[in-house]
């Protein structure tokens, strides 16, 4: 039996391909995140996937069989209680998919670093989602040692200590790593006990001007529908501060690409909130936590297929400005990490091409101007960002985009 409350808090899943981050998603939710045909055809998961679940505690089991994702607990048959709801955002660990799992981490409360214990440690995008963790500060994790069911316990032992070796000296030293199989449903009550201790619901101030990060937007009538049936666009995404209310008037930024002139023009896209669906609940009132899925007045076409992933919302008038060009504080890290080679990482380049990740939003733009650790970068797409955001600065190493290091928005 399950009960629906709201979600307080993003829970990330990263790591490398195949490591099991969607079938972890599986094994606490009874969700399977690759919804779209192409993810399921090539079994690597492409576009954010995500799940809710709510953490229960049996009144009678002590330490981690008191854990569990049901009301009934399925240690003693007693009555659990229900601790909190949360959502889960599984990220692709394919490495052409960074820009996604970039993306998606600014969704994140606190994240897993799903490992597979059949596969030494570190693989490369089990590296290179650690850094991104680090630079874009999000320092509550909890790692998670899956696959324990196809390895011996002296080969899981022996690639503990590899884990341990790793996470040494980075944010994650001190993370719990714990051992699961998520295909099997082992030890999932002492991962529920971990991310309860670990991640617990950050403190938010409803005060303050909403602020809606928009990692997915859909079409959700079906094709040859009537006209009289069809409902308008639907975005999903998390509210990173204040309260957003049915019958709001919203903006969308930067909105619709206008080309006037030979230039490029953003014009913001105004619409009003139908109705809130926060988790698997319909509410009034959405407040921070947990991940959102707005219906709007929009014309579907204009949130189809993710149009507006990247994209901020809140009150009219109210957002950040939109920006053609970025001026930021860089900090590069010594090595390339999550190819094969580690490369040094040279300093950035006048003209030189990047790929920006701020917010939900991924854009790419040409180095104007750089001064000892500040440089300008003109955008190809614009983003609405405020002064302070963090951005994770990639650059093309090798025909890819690699992870560099971390910027801060100064004006
Ligand atoms: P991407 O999202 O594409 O990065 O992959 P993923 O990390 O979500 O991996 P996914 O959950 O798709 O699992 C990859 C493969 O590993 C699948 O065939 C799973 O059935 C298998 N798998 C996942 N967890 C376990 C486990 O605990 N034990 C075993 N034996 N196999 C597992």
């Amino acid at each position: 039996m399950r009960d629906v409350f709201i979600p307080g808090v993003n829970i990330g899943l990263v790591g490398h391909v195949d490591h099991g981050k969607t079938t972890l998603v599986s094994a606490l939710t009874g969700t399977w995140t690759d919804r779209h045909s192409e993810e399921i055809k090539r079994g690597i998961s492409i576009r954010l996937g995500y799940a809710d679940a709510t953490f229960y505690r049996c009144e009678k089991c002590k330490g981690n069989d008191a854990y569990t994702t049901s009301a009934e607990c399925p240690n003693c048959g007693g009555k659990a209680v229900p601790l909190r709801t949360v959502s889960f955002v599984d990220a692709p660990g394919h490495e052409t998919l960074m820009a996604t799992m970039l993306s998606g981490s600014a969704l994140m409360d606190g994240a897993m670093l799903v490992i597979a214990a059949n596969e030494s440690c570190p693989q490369p995008q089990t590296k290179e989602h650690l850094m991104a963790l680090e630079l874009i500060g999000i320092n509550r994790i909890v790692i998670v040692q899956n696959k324990i069911d196809v390895v011996t316990q002296a080969e899981a032992l022996e690639h503990y200590k590899q884990i341990k070796r790793f996470i040494k000296g980075t944010i994650a030293e001190n993370a719990p790593i714990i051992p699961v199989s998520a295909q099997k449903g082992v030890n999932i009550g002492a991962l529920i006990q971990a991310l309860d201790e670990v991640i617990p619901e950050p403190e938010r101030n409803p005060d303050l001007d909403p602020l809606l990060l928009i990692a997915r937007s859909f079409d959700i009538n079906r094709p040859g529908c009537n006209w009289r049936d069809v409902k308008g666009g639907v975005i999903g995404g998390s509210l990173i501060r204040g309260v957003l209310r049915e019958g709001d008037e919203i903006e969308i930024r930067p909105g619709r690409q206008l080309q006037v002139e030979n230039r490029t023009k953003w014009e913001p896209i105004t619409t009003k909130i139908t109705s809130i669906n926060a988790g698997m609940i319909s509410v009034t009132e959405a407040t921070p936590g947990g991940l959102l899925g707005i219906a709007t007045k929009l014309d579907p076409a204009l949130t189809k297929s993710d149009a507006l992933a990247g994209q901020v919302a809140g009150l009219v008038g109210r957002l950040p400005p939109v920006r053609e060009r970025l001026k930021f504080d860089v900090t590069l890290m010594d090595r390339v990490v999550g190819a094969d080679s580690e490369q040094i990482i040279e300093p950035l380049k006048h003209k030189e091409p990047l790929m920006l990740a701020v917010g939900t939003a991924v854009t790419v733009g040409v180095i104007t101007n750089t001064r000892k650790n500040q440089v300008e970068v003109q955008l190809k797409r614009a983003v609405c960002a405020e002064a302070g955001a963090r951005i994770a600065i990639s650059r093309q190493v090798g025909g890819r985009w690699r992870l560099i290091g971390m910027g801060v928005l100064v004006e």
